[in-house]
C-alpha cells in the first residue's frame, strides 16, 4: 500500500550539502514546503566524519586568485574555472556564516580565525574546529535547519526511485525503514545530496552508508555522470578499518616514513625534507601523488607488512603531547581505540584508502542536471571544481557553497512552476511497490548471497580501478561487473520482516554500487592518458590534446555509453603540474 504527500522542493540526503541547500531554500521564500529524506537521521551523515578543515581565504597574505589557482592547478586543469572562482569567492562568506549559526572554529590567541596548512594549499588556509569539524558543521547546519517550519524532515527513509514523468522529476518513492512501507513523495524539484559512492572499493575512509545512491538514481533516470574515472585515494587510513587520519596531523608538521624510519618521499621529487610543513612539498604534496609514492615505496619492497597488507608510518612524536592534544585530539582517540597505538609515543601505521569521488551527476555553476527538475550539490554531483584531483579542505566549503546554490537556484524553479493539474506519483508509487516485491522483498528462489557479490565487486574495483591501471585490467573490472550485474538478478533474500531490514537496504545498496562501479571502469578504461587520480601504466602521460575535456556517462541497456564536453578555462591556461 502506498501513500503520497506533496512538497515543493525535496532533498535526498540530510548531509552538509542537503542541509545547507534546505536552509538556503526555507530563507528564499517562507512560502515554500520542503521536505528532506535521509536513510540516517541527519547528524549521522558521513559529514559528522569529517576532521581536517574547510579551505576559504581568510588571511591579508591570502587571496582568491592563489586559492583557485591551487584548486586548479591540484585538479591537473580538469576543473571547470569559472566554478572554482564562485568556490573561492563565496567560501568565506559562508564559513564566517556557519560561525554564526554556531560552528566553533578554533582560534589563534589573538583571537582571529585559525588556519592549517593542507596538501596543494599554497598557503595556510583551511579552517579547522580542531580535528572534529566535520561534527561541529554538521551539528550547526542541524540546529539552524530545526529553525525553519518549512523543513519538514523523513529521517531513514530509502530512496529507491526518482519518479519521472513528461520528461520531468515528479518526486521520489521510497522505503519507509521503520515501517517497510513504499510511499512516494510529489514535489516540484528533487535536489540530490547523498554523497559519494566510496564502498564500491574494499578500502575505504567512507561510512558503510556511502553507497552511491544518489549518482546511481539520478544516472538511471537519464541524468548524465561525469568524470567518474577519478577516485580520489587518502593517503593516510588505517589499514584494515580504512578509518581516517586526518590530512591535518601533516599540515601540523607529522612525517611519513617508510620501514627503515626515512622520510622517503623526499627521493618522488617532493623534497628536502625540513622539520615544519613546507606548502606542497613533502607530506604536504597533493594526495594523488603521494598515493603513488606508496605503491612505489611498497614496490622497492620499504614498507612493513601487516595482517591487511602493506602499510607506512604517519610519526607525529615530534609534535609533542600538547600540540596533539589541542590540534589532533580525535587522531590520538581513534588510533588509541582502534590500532592500540598512542601517537604521543608510537608512530602510526598508515596506507592509502579511498576517500572522494571527484566525478559526480553532471551540474552547472548552479546545481543543475541536465534533467529537467533535478539538482545536485555536494560529493554526489560534479559541479566540477576538483577536476582530477581535489585539494584537502576544499569538499566541506563545496558542500557550503554549492548547497546554498542548489537550495537557491531549485526555490526559484519551484516557485515558477505551475500547480500540478494532476498527481501522477500514486501511480508510479504503485509500479515501484510491484518493481521492489518482485526484485527484492517478496522474490522466490535465487541462489546468489548479496555479500559475496559486493566483496567481488569491491575486489575487482580495486584490481582494475586502483592507483594505477593499465587497459587489461580495467577491461577485465568491466567484464566482471557485467557477471556480477547478472549474478545480482539471483540474489537471494531471506529475511521477510518489513521492520528495520537490513538485508534487504543491503541489496538495494549492492543495486546501486554495480551501476555506479560500472560507470566507473568504463569511464577509466576509454580516458587514454594519466591526469591527477587516474593513472595510467599504459598511458603515463597527461594528453591535454585528445582529452582535457569532461567524460559524460549515459546509462544504456549494454552499459555506459561515454561522451565528452569541454572544460572550462577563465585565466589559468593549461601547464605542466610541478610540485
Ligand atoms: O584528511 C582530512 O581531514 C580530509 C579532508 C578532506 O578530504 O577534505
Amino acid at each position: 500500500m502506498s501513500m503520497t504527500v506533496t512538497h515543493d522542493i525535496l532533498i535526498v540526503g540530510g548531509g552538509g550539502a542537503g542541509l545547507r541547500a534546505a536552509i538556503a531554500a526555507a530563507e528564499h521564500s517562507a512560502g515554500l514546503s520542503i521536505a528532506l529524506v535521509s536513510k540516517v537521521y541527519p547528524m549521522r551523515s558521513h559529514t559528522v566524519s569529517a576532521e581536517g578543515g574547510a579551505a576559504g581565504v581568510m588571511r591579508e597574505e591570502d587571496s582568491l586568485d592563489q586559492h583557485a589557482r591551487d584548486t586548479i592547478f591540484g585538479s591537473d586543469f580538469l576543473a571547470d574555472q569559472d566554478a572554482v572562482e564562485a568556490l573561492v569567492q563565496e567560501a568565506p562568506r559562508e564559513l564566517i556564516q556557519l560561525e554564526h549559526w554556531g560552528c566553533p572554529w578554533s582560534r589563534d590567541p589573538d583571537g582571529r580565525i585559525s588556519v592549517r596548512a593542507f596538501g596543494g594549499m599554497s598557503v595556510d588556509r583551511t579552517l579547522y574546529a580542531s580535528d572534529k569539524t566535520g561534527f561541529h558543521m554538521l551539528h550547526s547546519l542541524f540546529q539552524t535547519s530545526l529553525k525553519y517550519d518549512n523543513i519538514v524532515r523523513y529521517d531513514e527513509c530509502f530512496v529507491t526511485s526518482l519518479l519521472i514523468d513528461d520528461g520531468k522529476v515528479q518526486g521520489v518513492a521510497f522505503v519507509n525503514l521503520f515501517s517497510g512501507r513504499v510511499q512516494a513523495i510529489h514535489a516540484k524539484v528533487v535536489i540530490m545530496c547523498t554523497g559519494g559512492c566510496g564502498r564500491v572499493f574494499p578500502f575505504t575512509t567512507n561510512a558503510a552508508i556511502k553507497t552511491g545512491d544518489g549518482m546511481a538514481l539520478a544516472y538511471r533516470a537519464g541524468a548524465p555522470m561525469k568524470d567518474m574515472e577519478f577516485v580520489q585515494y587518502h593517503p593516510t587510513g588505517l589499514p584494515g578499518t580504512g578509518i581516517l587520519i586526518t590530512e591535518a596531523s601533516r599540515g601540523e608538521g607529522g612525517w611519513l616514513c617508510n620501514k627503515d624510519g626515512y622520510r622517503y618521499l623526499q627521493d618522488y621529487g617532493l623534497g628536502p625534507p625540513t622539520e615544519t610543513p613546507v606548502h606542497r612539498k613533502m607530506e604536504l604534496g597533493p594526495r594523488d601523488i603521494l598515493s603513488r609514492c606508496f605503491v612505489q615505496e611498497d614496490q622497492k619492497g620499504r614498507t612493513f607488512e601487516g595482517p591487511h597488507g602493506s602499510y607506512v608510518h604517519l610519526d607525529l612524536r615530534h609534535l609533542g603531547e600538547k600540540l596533539i592534544d589541542q590540534k589532533l585530539p580525535f587522531v590520538r582517540e581513534l588510533t588509541r581505540n582502534y590500532v592500540g597505538i598512542d601517537p604521543v609515543v608510537e608512530p602510526i601505521p598508515v596506507r592509502p584508502v579511498v576517500h572522494y569521488m571527484m566525478g559526480g551527476i553532471h551540474t552547472d555553476i548552479d546545481a543543475k542536471t541536465p534533467l529537467d527538475g533535478l539538482y545536485a550539490a555536494g560529493e554526489v554531483a560534479c559541479v566540477s571544481i576538483n577536476g582530477a584531483n581535489r585539494l584537502g579542505s576544499n569538499s566541506l566549503t563545496e558542500c557550503l557553497v554549492f548547497g546554498a546554490r542548489a537550495g537557491r537556484a531549485a526555490a526559484e524553479y519551484a516557485l515558477d512552476q505551475p500547480a500540478p493539474a494532476t498527481n501522477p506519483v500514486e501511480a508510479l508509487a504503485s509500479d515501484e511497490q510491484r518493481r521492489l516485491d518482485a526484485q527484492f522483498f517478496r522474490k522466490e528462489g535465487g541462489t546468489e548471497n548479496v555479500a559475496d557479490i559486493r566483496e567481488a565487486m569491491q575486489q575487482t574495483m580495486e584490481e582494475g580501478a586502483g592507483i594505477y591501471r593499465d587497459e587489461a585490467r580495467m577491461q577485465q573490472t568491466c567484464n566482471d561487473l557485467r557477471e556480477l550485474r547478472e549474478r545480482f538478478a539471483n540474489i537471494r533474500i531471506e529475511d521477510r520482516n518489513d521492520i528495520f531490514n537490513t538485508e534487504r537496504i543491503g541489496a538495494l545498496e549492492l543495486d546501486y554500487m554495480l551501476e555506479v562501479a560500472e560507470v566507473i571502469a568504463n569511464s577509466a578504461l576509454l580516458r587514454r592518458e594519466s591526469r591527477g587520480s587516474h593513472t595510467r601504466t599504459d598511458h603515463p602521460e597527461r594528453d591535454d590534446a585528445n582529452f582535457l575535456k569532461h567524460s559524460l556517462a549515459y546509462r544504456t541497456e549494454t552499459g555506459p555509453r561515454i561522451e565528452y564536453a569541454p572544460v572550462s578555462i577563465t585565466r589559468w591556461q593549461p601547464e605542466e603540474r610541478k610540485y
